[in-house]
């Protein structure tokens, strides 16, 4: 439990600006300042398993990429082939005639998890690569 609160002044782009205040009175933020924390420790979770090289891990990638893109899907496919001893399982879903978006469940060693991830993300035609990761304790 979070008790003790500091306060911090920052600086951003008004652009910037306008479009988390837009998403955040979207989602019922009661606050600006809420909003901010939730942002910091979801980059905080984010990066935080970086730094726990060694570790094993259980994640899920989230892509979206363009079915369009030529070789891209045979491409994805021999990486997710290459990475199978740490893909459980792989979930697929047309967004549009040529968006698709893809789930894959991993788990396996950080450094692994974040290589599979990087690799997906380099190719021509993925739009974007979200990766969440939790450590597997007893
Ligand atoms: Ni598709």
């Amino acid at each position: 439990m979070e008790t003790e609160l500091s306060r911090i002044g920052i600086s951003l782009p008004k652009s910037l600006l306008d479009r988390f205040d837009e998403i955040i009175t979207a989602r019922g933020y009661s606050s600006r300042s809420e909003g901010i924390r939730d942002a910091i420790r979801n980059y905080i979770t984010y990066y935080r398993w970086m730094s726990d090289v060694q570790c094993e891990r259980q994640g899920v990638i989230t892509m979206i990429y363009d079915h369009d893109q030529r070789g891209l899907v045979p491409v994805l496919t021999d990486i997710q082939h290459e990475f199978r001893q740490i893909v459980q399982a792989t979930l697929h879903s047309h967004v549009t005639h040529s968006r698709c978006l893809e789930v894959v469940l991993l788990r396996g060693e950080a450094t692994q998890i974040k290589e599979l991830a990087e690799r997906l993300m380099s190719q021509k035609g993925v739009e974007s690569v979200k990766l969440t990761t939790i450590p597997i304790e007893e």
